[in-house]
């Protein structure tokens, strides 16, 4: 047992999942397509102070009440190495947490790494894979660089990179309209989706197609094919939101303003495209020669808060501290 510390950055996803198929190991219903970004990214150390008489949780400088929301990682990974010293978890993000920006995702990843290395265990990458799976369903995706697939069959999960970040670089424009944490966590509004939304079905049995469209786009790099896809799924997976009971809805004022703002200027031939996840922030792609004219252009609108520019990143990774 050691001092150890992970990074991991958040993803985005352009094909995205809503919905579990299962609660036990938290599998997601269907598969689902992301780029990892750098830039924003979550950092978590573990140590096991001698002076420590339970597990304790700082969250960005703040003690949590409890582990509720990493334990089912933690105490698996404690579980497997029958370490009984308490232990202290510090994670920092350097971006908005609980916001729609993935900061789960970065947060689990950047966890079961350090944590498996800290307690000596010696894991296979799929190990890994499902045990970030159990902290949250898109937290797999934030252990590989580039566009990375994240395949579910069944109960089978496979995940890995399918683009490095250097072969596509595309760059993204995050728009953050609100740093508040939101209402409804994905967890609990995948499950109020999966219970009434009336577009639920066909959500999930339609899915496939929008992945293979996906792979299709980025195998030949294909901009304006990925772009429309994207906006596609992004705009379904809102719709089955927002038709649920209670209606789940994440966007503000300055979200809709930021999708009109980029109707217009794809209108007038910008190519970029956007997705928005379960939170108001607007995550906008291009290419690199377009970031900083986008940006210029999105600060014009008011009820923006900040803007962060990012690139495509790296997997999760241990560091020395
Ligand atoms: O499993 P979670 O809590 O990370 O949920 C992710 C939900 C979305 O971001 C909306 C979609 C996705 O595939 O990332």
């Amino acid at each position: 047992m050691k001092s150890s510390t992970a990074i991991a950055h958040p993803n985005i996803a352009l094909i995205k999942y809503w919905g579990k198929s299962s609660t036990v190991g938290n599998i997601p219903a269907m598969s689902s397509i992301s780029i990892t970004l750098d830039v924003m990214e979550s950092k978590t150390k573990i140590s096991f102070p001698s002076d420590l008489n339970e597990d304790t949780w700082i969250l960005n400088g703040s003690k949590q009440a409890s582990l509720e929301r990493i334990k089912m990682p933690f105490n698996q990974l404690i579980k497997m190495s029958n370490v009984s010293d308490s232990c202290l978890i510090e994670s920092d993000n350097n971006f908005p947490t609980a916001a729609g920006l993935a900061s789960s995702a970065s947060g689990m990843a950047s966890l079961v790494m350090a944590l498996s290395h800290a307690l000596e265990l010696e894991l296979s990458l799929q190990q890994i894979i499902e045990l970030a799976m159990l902290g949250s369903g898109s937290a797999p995706r934030s252990l590989f660089p580039g566009f990375v697939s994240l395949d579910v069959t069944g109960a089978k999960i496979t995940c890995s990179t399918i683009a490095e970040s250097n072969q596509w670089p595309l760059e993204v424009i995050v728009c953050i309209t609100s740093s508040d944490q939101k209402n409804t966590s994905s967890r609990a509004g995948m499950g109020i989706s999966k219970k009434t939304s009336p577009l639920y079905d066909n959500w999930v049995g339609n899915h496939q197609k929008d992945i293979q469209i996906a792979l299709t786009a980025i195998q030949s790099r294909n901009f304006e094919q990925l772009g429309t896809i994207v906006i596609d799924n992004c705009l379904k997976m809102h719709q089955v939101m927002k038709t649920s009971q209670p209606s789940i809805d994440y966007w503000n004022e300055t979200t809709h303003a930021v999708v009109q703002r980029i109707k217009t200027l794809k209108a007038q031939g910008w190519d970029i495209f956007y997705t928005i996840d379960a939170g108001p922030q607007v995550k906008i792609i291009c290419k690199p020669d377009l970031t900083e004219e986008v940006a210029v252009e999105i600060n014009k609108i008011p009820g923006i808060e900040s803007i962060v520019k990012c690139g495509l990143g790296q997997g999760a990774r241990l560091i020395d501290e």
